[in-house]
């Protein structure tokens, strides 16, 4: 467990122009990337599993045994493909890095397609971040224009070319497979597999799809070491991630700190709550993990704690709500967003994403009645498992949790014929006296 902050891939966030080259080389930028080069593709991809880096995407697998799947006796070409689509509602990591610092996510991706003998690899950026995209463009220019991109890069034989996209924002295409099919000119929506993307991924050929953050960490254990990673975190969580702490603290942002951290330490970094409030519920990584309460303050922020806990680290996305929040209202909220972007490939979530929002509406409203609960985690029960993709399951998550956590806040609604919070009042949450 740890209490301090490790700048890592924010280090260069506040310098001046942090998102050019010139000020990127000014603080040992591409470091990593010639130091990959002297190695052997395999040995690059030895070190990234020694440093026991765990992919940022949400479901912590290791990313590099991820990259040893790449089948190198496959005649078709290999492909990196990075996941920029970022659209988890609370996630807002990727962003502000690709905005900040586009150049470590370019080393990375430099150093990964080495790893894995691919000589073309994608961005796939959401459509709507137009200001990303732009930083992006400039630092794939600015990188082919140094000779970093390109035919023979420096002097190692290596050719790459990058391609950043620009995808038409859809939450699902962030779902790696759907994403393949969208960067491939589909409709997105999630493949069957197997055969998984190692095998047979962007244009049936191997691909390894990686998560920004996942991607942006490997120049710095290339250029600082596995062993200096791994020193990081916790036992079988190594290194540090960027946590974003959203919503009632005072000051908001980015923290980078090993995993492990514990919220109440991020909450105090961050502030503390804002003046006069409590903590009421949490995400620990945007809102397809099950919701945490206060009770949760000082479980490791890691993959092994918070799964101990009944949810997941997910993307550290963790949107913080005092007691001013209807946690009906954020739930029904969130569902309306799962039910909108719901793919409709699969019935059990196109259907139940929609009856879903429906009953919480009514319950919401206070139309409802206490059989409307049992009918809620029935119908969660008939999505999670059952769907195609794991949207259907997130989809559940705020609901089951919510109900096993704030009952009563449900029952009030009955009792009180609608919201029990004063929406009324100048402000946007309005503090509440008990409403039990
Ligand atoms: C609906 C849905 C949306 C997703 N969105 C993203 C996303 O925006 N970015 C991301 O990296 N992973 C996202 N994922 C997870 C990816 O499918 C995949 O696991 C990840 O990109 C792998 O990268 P990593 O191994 O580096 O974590 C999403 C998954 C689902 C089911
Ligand atoms: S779970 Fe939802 S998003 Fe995933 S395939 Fe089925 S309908 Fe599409």
């Amino acid at each position: 467990m740890t209490d301090v902050l490790t700048p890592v891939l924010t280090d260069n966030w506040g310098t001046e122009r942090s998102w050019t080259l010139a000020a990127y080389e000014d603080q040992g930028g591409y470091a990593g990337l010639r130091k990959a080069l002297e190695l052997a593709p395999v040995d690059v991809v030895e070190v990234v599993k020694a440093s026991n880096l765990r992919g940022r995407g949400g479901a912590g697998f290791p990313t590099g045994m991820k990259w040893g799947f790449i089948p190198q006796d496959n005649p078709n070409p290999k492909y990196l493909v990075v996941n920029a689509d970022e659209s988890e509602p609370g996630t807002c990591k990727d962003i502000p890095l690709m905005m900040a610092s586009p150049h470590t996510l370019v080393e990375g991706v430099i150093i990964s397609s080495y790893a894995i003998r691919a000589n073309t690899a994608f961005i796939y950026v959401r459509g709507e971040v137009l200001h990303v995209v732009r930083r992006l463009q400039r630092a794939v220019q600015e990188a082919y224009l140094a000779g970093h991109l390109g035919k023979d890069i420096h002097g190692s034989g290596y050719d790459l070319d990058l391609i950043v996209h620009v995808g038409a924002g859809a939450y699902i295409c962030g779902e790696e497979t759907a994403l393949l099919d969208s960067l491939e000119g589909r409709r997105g929506q999630p493949r069957l597999r197997p055969p998984f993307p190692a095998v047979a991924g962007l244009y049936a050929s191997p691909t390894v799809i990686n998560n920004v953050e996942s991607i942006a960490s490997v120049p710095s254990i290339l250029d600082r070491g596995a062993e200096w990673f791994s020193a990081m975190g916790t036992e079988k969580s190594k290194g540090f991630g960027i946590f974003s702490l959203s919503g009632h603290v005072t000051n908001p942002g980015q923290f980078e700190a090993p995993l492990g951290i514990t919220l109440r330490k991020l909450i105090e970094l961050a502030g503390g709550m804002r003046d006069g409030h409590e903590l009421k519920f949490w995400t620990p990584g945007g809102s397809s993990t099950p919701i945490l309460t206060a009770e949760h303050l000082d479980i490791p922020l890691d993959f092994e704690g918070v799964a101990s806990v009944g949810s997941m680290l997910g993307t550290r996305a963790l949107q913080i709500f005092d007691e001013t929040t209807c946690v009906v209202r954020a739930v029904l909220r969130w569902t309306e967003f799962y039910k909108h972007e719901s793919c409709g490939k699969c019935t059990p979530c196109r259907e139940g994403t929609w009856w879903l929002a429906q009953t919480l509406a009514r319950l919401e409203q206070g139309n409802g009645s206490e059989a409307d609960l049992d009918l809620l985690l029935d119908q969660c029960d008939n999505i999670l498992g059952r769907s195609f993709c794991a949207l259907g399951d997130g989809a559940t998550s705020p609901i089951s949790s919510s109900i096993a956590h704030f009952r009563e806040e449900y029952l009030a609604h009955l009792t009180h014929g609608g919201c029990p919070f004063d929406r009324t009042a100048s402000t946007i949450f309005p503090k509440v006296e008990a409403h039990a």
